[in-house]
């Protein structure tokens, strides 16, 4: 990066408590000092001093399954500050010098569960620090032996690090509202290729040293560190446009390159509606099964689930969702894992108004309803109704009340107000950290502009910090949902399912009729089921999924050997934890069936979700 980008970039990410005047109106300077931007996740004191450039130079070891090397920091510091706090977890430091080599004294504390460990260096004058580490059992990290791959005989490496993950491979500020740029080189062995979440580059990698290849990647945009992400594997590339392209294994190609042809004409779509997209390429990068997401909307290269690819590009939506983030999350994000709902709520929207863009009103009604269907049985079945809120912490509710939310607000406004508004927001805000009260300020200034009629209708602050869904939320129901609504209840009242006409359904449809089912069935229901639409072999992971939850709820012997293969074969939690959560629900009979599977399972999911499940099992085996 040239010396003047770098400044540029600096000044963008100096200060998370007042935006650059040039980007910000005055009505918004204040909001990121309010109490909510203190992100409680980080050790980081970003006012004293904060990361604003990171080089990595690491080199990746699959036999130890350790990444190693080095993380050269740029550091903006207050005047007076003598120290900068890093996050590490499980990271064993080697040194930490200045630029010129020179020694500089640090300290890693007490490391607090998965918050990590600070990292702190005395910088003395020091602006620039390099920091020689190795990683742990890195929770960001999933090493795939090559049975896990499609090919089945190289190994895959890919990292994770949405929420708060990164720290556990790189020793940096991890936290939403502290931008950096970013360079790296990656030596892996020369068999493999390296992707990373920036410009590649050296597309075919460069000679180091025997047996070995690097690569070398940038990010010249100031970028949430969340968003730096990296795999390795036998991975090839394919373009699917000028500035889209896909990279899987070559074994995957043709049915990843098929389902996303719509890729380019989904950027076109999402830049008409928001302004240009800000980061040079969109590519994608479709993993193995064991991914633990649909998809993690990486800067320039969104990663996804191979479960996505039905073979009739049903499930896009889940690149629009990603490419959204371009917008909502990536250019402004959340300032702290508070305001989740600005990343995903908003994210959610933008999805749907790209589907509606590429493939029609209706198509995007189906999936507005399916969404609002969700949300009404995420209310219904809450154990505690204050999940059901959007500021706090991400419980699912922040993609589909968010998204109600947001449709709400355009239908209030009209189509032509809102959009010019949303697109507006982007601007103001690019490059920014974001707060839950920073946009209710900036949609007051700028839309609602003290008109208390107004305000008393669209209850903003109801919205956003209470519980359940004020009145007068906007929802259109989906006619061809209904069909599925009338099919179902002709079917609960007795009709053969070989009425049902499933097979021409869509997944979205589905979807429908197998989560609107009552939970309990008779096991002649779920037989006939099965027999005529062999939901158990179903190859379609989202109704395979919806099909198991009943397996799972009535205890349906002759679906449990799918049950296993399928917790065997796929990591994506979307999918699986609704299966274990409704086997530990069934204390007798789930319980031990979990611990079985589970067992089984584990080594093929990614650490968090592995984590995760681990401490729902413990807590289930303990009660
Ligand atoms: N950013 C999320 C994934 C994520 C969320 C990672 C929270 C870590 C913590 C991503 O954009 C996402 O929302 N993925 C969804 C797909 C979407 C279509 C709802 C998923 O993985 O299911
Ligand atoms: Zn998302």
């Amino acid at each position: 990066m040239s010396p003047m980008l770098r400044g540029l970039a600096a000044a963008l990410t100096l200060c998370c408590c007042a935006p650059s005047a040039a980007l910000a109106t005055p009505a918004v300077a204040p909001i990121l000092t309010t109490a909510d931007a203190v992100d409680g996740q980080t050790w980081a004191q970003p006012r004293i001093a904060r990361v604003t450039h990171v080089d990595l130079d690491l080199v990746t070891d699959f036999d130890t399954k350790t990444v190693s090397g080095t993380a050269a920091l740029d550091v903006r510091a207050a005047p007076g500050a003598t120290e900068i706090v890093l996050d590490a977890w499980d990271l064993t430091i080697v040194s930490v010098t200045d630029a010129d080599g020179g020694k500089l004294s640090w300290a890693l504390g007490a490391a607090d569960g998965d918050k990590g460990a600070p990292l702190t260096v005395q910088l003395n004058s020091a602006r620039r620090i390099i920091v020689t580490y190795r990683s742990g059992a890195a929770a960001a990290l999933q090493w795939l032996p090559p049975e896990l791959t499609a090919g089945k005989a190289k190994p895959f490496l890919y990292s994770q690090g949405q929420a708060t993950l990164n720290r556990s491979w790189i020793p940096t500020q991890d936290s939403p509202g502290i931008r950096q740029t970013w360079t790296a080189r990656i030596v892996v062995p020369d068999d493999l290729t390296a992707v990373m979440s920036g410009e590649m580059l050296t597309p075919t990698g460069e000679a180091a040293g025997p047996g070995k290849r690097a690569f070398r990647f940038r990010m010249q945009h100031p970028t949430a560190p969340y968003l730096i992400a990296l795999a390795v594997g036998d991975i090839a590339f394919r373009p699917l446009g000028e500035r889209t392209g896909v990279y899987t294994e070559p074994s995957m190609m043709d049915r990843a390159a098929a389902e996303l042809v719509d890729t380019g004409k989904m950027v076109e779509a999402a830049e008409a509606l928001y302004g240009p997209y800000r980061w040079g390429r969109y590519d994608v990068l479709v993993l193995p099964p064991a991914f633990p997401y649909g998809g993690m909307e990486n800067t320039n290269l969104t990663f996804l689930t191979p479960t996505f690819i039905t073979g009739d590009r049903a499930n896009v939506g889940l690149v629009a969702h990603e490419l959204a983030h371009s917008w909502s999350g990536n250019l402004v994000t959340n300032a702290t894992w508070n305001d989740i709902w600005l990343n995903e709520g908003f994210t959610s929207y933008v999805e749907n108004r790209l589907m509606e863009a590429l493939y029609g009103p209706e198509r995007a009604e189906i999936e507005a309803d399916l969404g609002w269907d969700q949300l009404q049985r995420a209310i219904a079945s809450a154990e505690d109704p204050s999940v059901i809120t959007l500021h706090g912490a991400g419980t699912g509710v922040e993609y589909i009340k968010g998204e109600a939310f947001l449709r709400t607000l355009e239908h209030a406004f009209g189509r032509a107000r809102w959009d010019s508004y949303l697109r507006g927001y982007f601007d103001r805000f690019a490059f920014q950290p974001q707060t839950t009260a920073g946009f209710l300020a900036d949609l007051r200034a700028q839309l609602v502009k003290g008109d208390a009629d107004l305000e008393a209708k669209l209850q903003l602050d109801a919205w956003v910090y209470q519980p359940g869904i004020p009145s007068g939320a906007y929802h259109k129901p989906s006619p061809a949902l209904l069909k599925v609504d009338e099919a179902r209840a002709a079917f609960l009242a007795g009709g053969p399912a070989s009425a049902v006409p499933g097979k021409a359904w869509t997944t979205q449809q589905w979807k429908r009729f197998l989560d609107g089912l009552p939970r309990k069935l008779t096991a002649a229901q779920l037989n006939d089921l099965d027999g005529a639409f062999a939901l158990s072999a179903s190859t379609n992971a989202y109704i395979r999924s919806a099909w198991l939850e009943l397996v799972v709820a009535n205890r349906y012997a002759p679906g449990l050997a799918s049950l296993e293969r399928f917790l065997g074969s796929v990591g994506r939690g979307l999918f699986i934890r609704p299966l274990y959560i409704g086997l530990l629900k069934d204390k007798d009979w789930g319980v031990p069936l979990a611990r079985t599977y589970f067992d089984q399972s584990k080594t093929t999911y990614h650490p968090s979700i592995a984590a995760e499940f681990e401490r729902r099992l413990k807590a289930a085996e303990g009660s």
